[in-house]
This record gives structure tokens, C-alpha cells and sequence, in this order.
């Protein structure tokens, strides 16, 4: 296809929120650079898989590589790889807060770079994080401080970002999500969960989606920090 045909990376890609953003971003005609540790080649030529640690700066470095060698360019980048542990604080270990940080922080850090570096080359593009609405109401039958820490700062970041890029085209935003119906929660716990919800359930992946691709044809949204968490942020 033309040069037109936009490009979108999206980390954390091989199942849950990031499977479906694929699935979303391809049924909108756009082509994906799809990452994970685990990801599996796809048969579909429009989707290019990079595995790796999104920790790791090398991975990023091929991410970007590989997403301008293949499709030329880097309209989106959807930073929704992350890891959740909720434990109480002092329960936490050094291992937890190195991985938290690691995943959460470093993979934002490691991709966002290179890609924005790209994105200011050709003085458009869109940067998206998944992050949590725990981080605006903390919730004592879920304490998860490490998740506050990281995605708080991801919340941050976005703001800074999108201003440091407002004159250049760059769009920054954020989707705060709270509990969604993917692999990270299992089937006993979501009882539990649907009723932390002023709506009374848990989100849908689709939910999730939706916001994300409303963000992409928002253009005169940025900074923003969506909410869809069934109310979670306006109050109990
Ligand atoms: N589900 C929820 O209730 C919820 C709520 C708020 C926020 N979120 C956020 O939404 C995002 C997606 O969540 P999800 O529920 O879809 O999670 P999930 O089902 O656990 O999927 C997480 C994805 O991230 C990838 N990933 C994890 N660690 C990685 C690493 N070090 N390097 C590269 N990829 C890594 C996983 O793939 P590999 O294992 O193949 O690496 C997987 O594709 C996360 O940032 C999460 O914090 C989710």
C-alpha cells in the first residue's frame, strides 16, 4: 500500500488489551508492529511480531528498527505492556519493585525515545500508555502501591510529554483503565472485582480498545488521562 497507510506499535501485544488493540488498530487499515516476550510470528503481512523484553533497550531498538526497515514509518505507539502486583507494602519484595519498575518504567522509557525521535523526524505521531485508575483512588481492599508508583508516573509523564510535544504535532494520552476481563485476572476473582465498581461489573477488553481508538481520532485531545473504570474515579 501507500505511503498513507499508517503504522502503530503496540508492546505487551500477545494476549489480553494488546492482542485486541492489534485486532482494533488492523480492522482500521492501519499496520502493527506487535511485541512481547512471547509473541508468535503472525500469517497476517501487515503485522510484524518483535519478541523481547520491553525492559530490555535493545528490544526497543529493534521495535523501532524493525517497524521503519519494514513499514517505513511510526505514526502510533501504544505503550501498554505493564505488570501488576498487589501486595501489601511491606510485603513487597526488591524482586517486585525491580520488575515493576522495569516493565512499567524502563519499557515506557526504552520504546517511547525512539519512537518520538521518529515521530518528531516526521513532526506528527500519537503516544499512548495503559496505566491504572488505582493511582487516583486507592483502594484498601487492594493494596498495590508499586502499581500507584509506576502508572502514577506514567500519568505524569503524559501530561509533560504532551506538552513538551503540543507544537510538534506529537499527541500524548493515557487510558486509566480498572479492572478489565483479560488473562491477569482469573475467573475467581472477578465476583470481587465487578463490585469494586460504582457500575457493579468489570470492564470488557473492548472497553479498553474503544478508548484507545477514540484517542486516535481525537485530534485536539492531548494530556488527557481517559477513565474507563466504570466510575471508579468519580467516587464509591
Ligand atoms: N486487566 C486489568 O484489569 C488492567 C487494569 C488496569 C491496567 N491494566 C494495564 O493494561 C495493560 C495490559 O493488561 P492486560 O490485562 O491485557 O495484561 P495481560 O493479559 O497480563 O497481558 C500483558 C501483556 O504484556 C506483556 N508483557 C508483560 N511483561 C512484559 C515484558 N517485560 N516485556 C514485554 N512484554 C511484556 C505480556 O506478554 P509476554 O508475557 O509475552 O511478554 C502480555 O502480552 C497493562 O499495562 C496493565 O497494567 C490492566
Amino acid at each position: 500500500m501507500g505511503a498513507a497507510q499508517k503504522v502503530v506499535i503496540i508492546t505487551g501485544a500477545s494476549q489480553g488489551i494488546g492482542a485486541a488493540l492489534v485486532k482494533g488498530y488492523r480492522d482500521r487499515n492501519y499496520r502493527v508492529v506487535a511485541s512481547s516476550r512471547s509473541i508468535k510470528q503472525s500469517s497476517d503481512p501487515d503485522v510484524l511480531t518483535v519478541s523481547g523484553d520491553v525492559a530490555d533497550p535493545k528490544t526497543a531498538e529493534r521495535i523501532v528498527s524493525q517497524a521503519l526497515e519494514r513499514f517505513g514509518r511510526i505514526d502510533t505507539l501504544v505503550n501498554n505492556a505493564g505488570i501488576f502486583i498487589a501486595k501489601p507494602f511491606t510485603d513487597y519484595t526488591d524482586e517486585d519493585y525491580a520488575n515493576a519498575l522495569a516493565t512499567n518504567l524502563n519499557g515506557f522509557f526504552n520504546v517511547t525515545r525512539r519512537a518520538a525521535s521518529e515521530m518528531e523526524k516526521q513532526g506528527s505521531g500519537h503516544i499512548v500508555q495503559i496505566t491504572t485508575s488505582l493511582v487516583d483512588h486507592a483502594n484498601s481492599s487492594v493494596p498495590s502501591v508499586l502499581a500507584s508508583l509506576t502508572k502514577g508516573g506514567l500519568n505524569a509523564a503524559t501530561r509533560s510529554l504532551a506538552i513538551e510535544y503540543a507544537k510538534k504535532g506529537i499527541r500524548v494520552n493515557a487510558v486509566s483503565p480498572g479492572a478489565i476481563k483479560t488473562p491477569l485476572h482469573g475467573p475467581e476473582t472477578h465476583e470481587f472485582l465487578a463490585n469494586l465498581h460504582p457500575v457493579g461489573r468489570m470492564g470488557e477488553i473492548r472497553d479498553i480498545v474503544d478508548a484507545v481508538l477514540y484517542l486516535e481520532g481525537a485530534s485536539f485531545v492531548t494530556g488527557e488521562i481517559l477513565h474507563v473504570d466504570g466510575g471508579q474515579s468519580a467516587g464509591h
